[in-house]
């Protein structure tokens, strides 16, 4: 089609996109060039905007390796992946559901390791933490052998693929559950972390003077033939940004019941240490693992991630 004004492009490439074969391809792609194209005409983008906008997609990639994913951590900072996550469970989105972020730092192959074991690899400092989490269907009978992936930050506020200081697959671990659809174990109480800045995320972030934190949490990825695997998060309630994650993750139906013990426990377990449980709830469907966002673990020194202030 010969292109008579700038309404033409539009209907040009939807036209286009009718020879596609998969329906759903067409209806996603159709809906997202009207919208962008619309988007331009709502804004009158210039071309100094677009030359910026292309540059900050060509810097999301430039800034994703095998250790950090760029792109998951701005779909987050846009609260484009709580949209997605709230629009695809709880009965899309009109019940509570324990379904949350898988965020930027999940790792396949954690070491499987026995309930009621210790998810701390190398000497980590900081207070003790015992989990107890359940795992029901949606009638509330237990779900026996799922696989339990739990991963989080040290009480510094490093994941270890971020951190070689701390051993490969720290504060990791893969867990089956028992006949109760129960796993425990022992780690030490995560801490709320700096999401980097040094990217895009960074930039956009600086421009609307927002904070760059993240409310401690704990996550988990369940997986169980029959069930639609569940990526959640349990919060730390009394974490100062627990309000305002740049992430938006925090719903209210995971902020987790951490309970502060100020006695001693075990002469290993110093107090105050804490207690976590939690019973989540499986809905039936395909159990399907997503993309590990990351592959690999950081070479060289820690990095120095600063604090943004919100303004
Ligand atoms: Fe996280």
């Amino acid at each position: 089609m010969i292109i008579g004004s700038e309404k033409d492009v539009t209907k040009a490439v939807l036209s286009e996109l009718e020879r596609a074969p998969d329906p759903r391809f067409r209806e996603v792609m159709s809906a997202f060039i009207r919208h962008l194209h619309d988007f331009a005409r709502e804004v009158k983008l210039t071309e100094e905007e677009f030359q910026a906008a292309v540059g900050y997609v060509v810097a999301l990639g430039r800034h994703t390796n095998e250790a950090h994913n760029e792109a998951v951590l701005m779909a987050g900072t846009l609260g484009f992946s709580a949209l997605i996550c709230l629009l695809n469970n709880g009965d899309r989105g009109q019940t509570e559901t324990d379904a949350n972020l898988l965020g930027p730092f999940w790792r396949a192959d954690a070491p499987l390791t026995r309930n009621g074991g210790s998810i701390v690899r190398s000497p980590t400092p900081g207070p003790a933490l015992f989990v107890n989490a359940f795992f029901h269907d949606a009638a509330g009978k237990p779900i026996e052998g799922a696989e339990v992936d739990i991963w989080q930050s040290s009480p510094e506020g490093f994941y270890e693929n971020q951190d070689p200081t701390q051993s490969d697959m720290n504060l990791r671990g893969k867990f089956i559950t028992d006949a109760d659809g129960h796993i425990s174990f022992r780690s030490v109480k995560p801490a709320g972390y700096p999401i980097p800045i040094d990217g895009p995320v960074g930039d956009l972030l600086r421009a609307q003077r927002r904070h760059n934190m993240r409310p401690a949490h704990l996550h988990f990825l369940t997986y169980k033939t029959g069930f639609k695997t569940l990526i959640s998060q349990l919060y730390v309630p009394d974490d100062r940004y627990i309000a305002n994650d740049v992430q938006f993750g925090v719903t209210r139906h995971l902020i987790g019941n951490y309970v502060r013990h100020d006695e001693a426990r075990a002469p290993d377990v110093k107090p105050p240490w804490y207690s976590l449980e939690h019973t989540f709830v499986m809905e039936k469907g395909a159990a399907r693992l997503p993309k590990p966002p990351i592959s690999g673990k950081a070479r060289g020194e820690r990095p120095a991630i600063p604090h943004l202030e919100p303004a």
